[in-house]
């Protein structure tokens, strides 16, 4: 897949551009706040629909603007497709998507037009933070490979609003325990779909993360391992399963006003030469470990959609030691990567297709 037009028009510290970016590395240097992370942003946003940042959409309009834009082209396999998001300050609808020229009324369908793997430095937090974060990792891993996957999941956390609000209404005696049910078979045929696939990427993930860890640190005694850790992925029928679960879990539930079974309680477990690597791991064995989760969903995109997704490096050179970054990028030629950093000297061995300027919301060609 290669991105060969960007447009931004008011979109956080930028008013107009347009970026037409070549195949191979592209990287954007410039001072902290320059807006380096900014373009990266632009381009997930344009792929899935939100920030990888933020859960405010309104924090990327300009300061002082109603609206903002972001357009992107992309060529693959061959054919041009194009896709875009627009945000309003005001408006009553605060979020149009548009794919092809046309606005779609489903962000499900913008997924998997453009796709991209994001790797920055806060994405430590997928090994370090707590386990909604590493559901959210395979969340949109899973969505931008199959659409059908983020439907289940908006199906899922549907009805299971409904039926946490229901155990708030049984708890204040406002309704009876006899509607849960209901809810309970019907959360239970939502979750097979993500239990299976969620099983099934983990597997995959792992071999493949196992796999780039012993390239990148150039070190075999050291093995990446991952699991999905699941109530329900050793049974054969989710659903009976988890409605069984329920059921019995019905007055701690209720006691509790939440849902304790099922996927959205689901984790994954990683470690590093068979010890936990959150208390293990150093900083740059972590480092290193997310970044191989990255890679390994660059394989998995690029399987599912036949090419690579765009690879998105936001400020990650300086982490990692130069033996590392080199073997980083030679693996890496075939994929259309657009690389931030502070500093050219962390490029400079890298071999980039181009060098950029980020200064003042402008972007230019870097000049010595
Ligand atoms: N909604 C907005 N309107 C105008 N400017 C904004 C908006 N949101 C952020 N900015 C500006 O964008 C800049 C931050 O951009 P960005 O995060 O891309 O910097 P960066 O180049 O990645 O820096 P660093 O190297 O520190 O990561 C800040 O100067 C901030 O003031
Ligand atoms: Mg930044």
């Amino acid at each position: 897949m290669h991105l060969t037009q960007l447009r931004l028009h008011n979109f956080r510290s930028y008013g107009q551009l347009a970026l037409m970016p070549p195949p191979g590395l592209t990287v954007f240097v410039g001072e902290n706040g320059a807006g380096k992370t900014n373009l990266l942003e632009a381009i997930h946003l344009c792929c899935l629909g939100r920030s990888h940042r933020t859960t405010n959409d309104q924090d990327m309009i300009r300061t002082g603007s109603d609206t903002c834009a972001v357009h992107a082209t992309v060529q693959r396999q061959g054919r041009m497709d194009e896709v875009g998001v627009r945000l309003y300050q005001q408006q009553r609808q605060r979020k149009l998507i548009y794919v092809g020229g046309k606005v779609v009324h489903r962000v499900g369908e913008l997924m998997g037009h453009m796709t991209c793997v994001m790797f920055s430095p806060e994405d430590v937090e997928i090994l370090k933070g707590g386990p909604q974060l590493r559901r959210r990792f395979l969340d949109m891993l899973l969505s931008q490979c199959l659409p059908a996957y983020f439907y289940s999941l908006q199906k899922y956390n549907a009805v299971l609003k409904q039926r946490n609000a229901l155990l708030r209404a049984i708890a204040r005696e406002s309704a009876s325990a006899d509607q849960l049910p209901v809810w309970e078979e019907q959360l239970s045929v939502a979750a097979q779909p993500l239990v299976r696939a969620r099983k099934q990427a983990v597997e995959r993930l792992g071999e493949l993360s196992k796999k780039h860890y012993a390239f990148i640190s150039g070190r075999n005694q050291e093995e990446l391992a991952l699991s999905y850790v699941s109530q329900l992925s050793q049974h054969e029928d989710i659903k009976g399963s988890m409605m069984d679960r329920l059921r019995q879990s019905r007055q701690d539930d209720i006691r509790r006003q939440a849902t304790s079974t099922g996927p959205h309680r689901d984790d994954i477990q990683c470690t590093l030469s068979g010890q936990e690597i959150r208390s293990y791991g150093s900083q740059g064995q972590i480092r290193t470990a997310v970044l191989s989760m990255r890679l390994s969903e660059i394989d998995i995109l690029s399987q599912a959609q036949g090419e690579p997704p765009l690879l998105l490096l936001d400020d990650v050179m300086s982490e990692l030691d130069p033996g590392r970054r080199l073997r980083l990028i030679a693996g890496l030629h075939h994929v259309q990567t657009l690389l931030t950093c502070a500093d050219v000297q962390e490029v400079k061995n890298l071999n980039p297709s181009c060098i950029l300027k980020v200064q003042d919301g402008q972007i230019t060609q870097w000049g010595p």
